[in-house]
């Protein structure tokens, strides 16, 4: 069997319970696991002084290739061009991008030199899978290598509309540079849609839609298959973590503080795309419209801190300081305070539990491609009781788990009515909608996810209507001396 090589910006660091937080970390090391491979990235280092080396660890069947990023590296590659350009861009904030043409030139310079540490360990079977927008350019730059493997691209967060990427200057030569990947994948079908729209319409290429529904692009003289692949969860795994920490202390602390009170639950990096803001303005308009709830309900926030250096992450910080403080102290009483605004990351395990113990689960992103939060919640509720998931319709989840209550997040009545109704709603109907979740987690977890994406990409020569690629070759046999068939 080839091996699965990952390469993504960063390579979570695993502890026993798996990665701590992030969509991208828990799918890939779930995947990975069960395929044996390698993963390569970046450290999370930046080192001060001499070349960056990489460094192996084995870890059972999966070996950890990171490297460390030099401070000009960091900046103009992660803080710059990724997340100050590409980031606000793709969740549709073109009021927010920041666009500086040396950040870009850094951005493609790293992704160079990252595919260069990355061929050594190159096998000639090995089936690469490179995710998210960090690195857009590595297929074509494996390609300059001499590297002739298959390559597949998934996209963690969303593709956005034309008109939105069109905001960021080079946004022809990006997406030229993922139709040099063998296959392109999508959390959805809205975001798979918006590629396709700008191949035809902004770059004259073709998109032909083939019988299982993958769609067969021809663009910049190349020729790629684009799909939507939802990543998923093991809900039956995180159910059981949730289950076990159902007496541990995070819980037991949870509900002596909370004196019997119900709990609203949201887990969040403190991201501007995740609607935190609009998201403590619904609860307070609970407070405000629904005086039943005042003492009768608490609102916790878990946000850990994320790209703090950003200013568009500072000012969001703030912001959010100021909204709990201010709502707490209109409403808080001696006894009760209304929001905890927690700025800390916990473990996977300890939130599962925390999911369990709570009544709403509110995860109301202004854009996501996914959200594995709402599909960890749903996983983690008490098959007898389960809580009642309050859910953006800017999530990728909310193409799949309609028994949510799916909000708007601009429309804060609409938000704090559907706080009141998941707060009140009768035992039957929470049941039914989260059998009917779970059915559809069950079918779609993150194994089948995994699936789809590489039995696609292993079937690419047949797909795209040409002659197999080399990773059909014996092993070991040298690279340049099989046909290449692209
Ligand atoms: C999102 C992205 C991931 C990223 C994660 C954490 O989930 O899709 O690629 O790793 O956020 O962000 P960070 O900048 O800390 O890696």
């Amino acid at each position: 069997m080839s091996r699965l090589i990952i390469v993504s910006n960063r390579v979570a660091p695993i502890s026993e319970g798996g990665p701590a937080a992030g969509g991208l970390a828990v799918g890939v090391y779930d995947a990975l696991k069960e395929t044996g491979g390698m993963w390569f990235g970046w450290s999370g280092d930046v080192p001060t002084s001499g070349q960056p080396q990489i460094r192996l660890e084995e870890r059972g069947p999966v070996t950890f290739a990171t490297i460390g990023l030099l401070r000009r590296d960091y900046d103009q590659y992660y803080r710059g061009f990724s997340n100050a350009t590409l980031w606000p861009a793709f969740h549709y904030r073109a009021d927010l991008v920041q666009y500086d043409r040396h950040e870009y030139a850094g951005y493609c310079r790293v992704n160079a030199w990252l595919a260069q540490q990355l061929v050594p360990l190159l096998r000639d079977d090995d089936v690469i899978w490179v995710h998210d927008y960090h690195l857009i350019p590595f297929a074509q730059a494996l390609r300059s290598a001499g590297v002739k493997n298959r390559i597949g691209f998934f996209l963690h967060i969303p593709f956005p509309a034309s008109q939105v990427l069109l905001a960021v200057p080079p946004h022809r030569d990006l997406v030229e540079a993922l139709c040099a990947f063998d296959l392109v994948g999508f959390q959805t079908k809205p975001d798979l849609r918006a590629f396709c729209d700008y191949v035809v319409n902004e770059a004259g290429g073709t998109v032909e839609r083939l019988p299982d529904g993958v769609a067969r692009i021809e663009a910049f003289g190349q020729t790629l298959v684009a799909n939507d692949y939802p990543i998923g969860v093991y809900p039956d795994e995180v159910a059981e973590l949730a289950k076990a920490g159902e007496r541990g202390k995070p819980v037991r602390t949870l509900k002596s503080t909370l004196h019997g009170r119900k709990v609203i639950m949201s887990v969040d990096r403190l991201d501007y795309s995740k609607g935190l803001v609009e998201r403590f303005r619904a609860f307070e308009r609970l407070l405000d419209q629904h005086a039943s709830e005042r003492n009768k309900v608490s609102f916790v926030q878990i946000a850990p801190p994320t790209r703090a250096d950003l200013h568009a992450y500072q000012d969001i910080r703030l912001k959010l300081e100021a909204e709990s403080g201010r709502i707490n102290g209109r409403f808080a009483e001696l006894d009760w305070t209304p929001i905890w605004y927690i700025h800390r990351q916990y473990e996977r395990a300890v939130l599962a539990a925390l999911f369990r113990a709570s009544h709403v689960g509110y995860v109301t992103p202004l854009r996501d491609g996914m959200n594995l939060v709402a599909k960890e919640y749903v996983s983690a509720q008490d098959p007898e009781n389960p809580g009642v998931l309050v859910l953006s319709r800017f999530a990728g989840a909310a193409q799949e788990l309609t028994g949510a209550l799916i909000v708007n997040p601009l429309d804060i009545d609409g938000m704090a009515d559907a706080l009141a109704a998941a707060l009140t709603m009768p035992l039957a109907e929470r049941m039914a909608r989260y059998q009917d979740m779970m059915a559809q987690l069950r079918e779609n977890n993150v194994s089948v996810w995994r699936d789809r994406f590489l039995r696609d990409l292993t079937q690419i020569g047949e797909r795209r209507g040409v002659a197999l690629p080399v990773a059909h070759a014996p092993q070991g046999e040298a690279r340049g001396q099989v046909q290449d068939a692209r």
